[in-house]
């Protein structure tokens, strides 16, 4: 039986996968080297200061320690130039319909999101009224694919894992919710999120309607 739903953020429920590409893409490009979408792939669910020393490593660039969080501060900066215009209508097409489903069928709610601006993106988008629990970057210490995002977000909500279930984009996040004893629904492309137990294009997909089948 579920009893709860975890979802990721960024590439669930709001487009922001895109700008955190656009973010990192700049930063690489200003320190001198290309940054592929390929790349970009293998950091969705990936923390910021992790993501940075990645692509640092593709563009073979070394910095001190207090380059990279110089480096990280500006990327952030550029990240939020985007966020801060964000609105209610950007929310991913059927997800408010989703959520407001979910809390009339009595299903708990948790966020688990590695990123440290998930409450930011939340308020300005208006979903936050719908979580019973937020775990973003700032609860976390251990990146996915790491369990901890999600197993803090089924212990805040008081439910066992074996009734959660996870909404990911990433592939680090799927391995995170099974690695947690949970099932993980693939919000994306099937070629990217096989690990996944159900694969969706999105919240107005026809294969919701499998979820029960989970
Ligand atoms: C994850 C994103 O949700 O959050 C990653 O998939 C991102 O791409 C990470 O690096 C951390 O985000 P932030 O907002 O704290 O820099
Ligand atoms: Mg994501």
């Amino acid at each position: 039986m579920i009893s709860a739903y975890l979802f990721d953020l960024d590439g669930v429920l709001v487009d922001t996968a895109e700008y955190h590409f656009k973010a990192w893409r700049r930063l690489a490009n200003e320190l001198g080297f290309d940054f592929t979408e390929h790349q970009n792939e293998q950091l969705k669910g990936i923390s910021r200061m992790e993501s940075l020393e990645r692509i640092l490593t593709w563009g073979n660039v070394t910095l001190t320690d207090a380059g990279k969080l110089d480096w990280a501060t500006r990327k952030n900066g550029w990240y939020l130039e985007y966020v801060s215009r964000m609105k209610p209508a950007d929310v991913l097409p059927g997800v408010r319909e989703f959520l407001d489903a979910c809390r009339a069928k009595g299903i708990k709610i948790a966020l688990g999101s590695a990123s440290k601006n998930a409450r930011l993106i939340l308020k300005n988008t208006d979903l936050l009224r719908y979580f019973d629990a937020v775990i973003d970057g700032n609860k976390t210490t251990r990146s996915k694919p790491d369990p901890e995002v999600f197993l803090l977000g089924a212990q805040e909500l008081g439910v066992p894992p074996a009734e959660c279930l996870v909404f990911e984009d990433a592939v680090a996040g799927i391995e995170a919710a099974h690695r947690g004893g949970m099932k993980a629904v693939g919000v994306g492309a099937p070629e990217v999120l096989m690990e996944a137990d159900l694969i969706i294009s999105g919240f107005k997909d026809e294969h919701l309607a499998k979820l029960h089948s989970l």
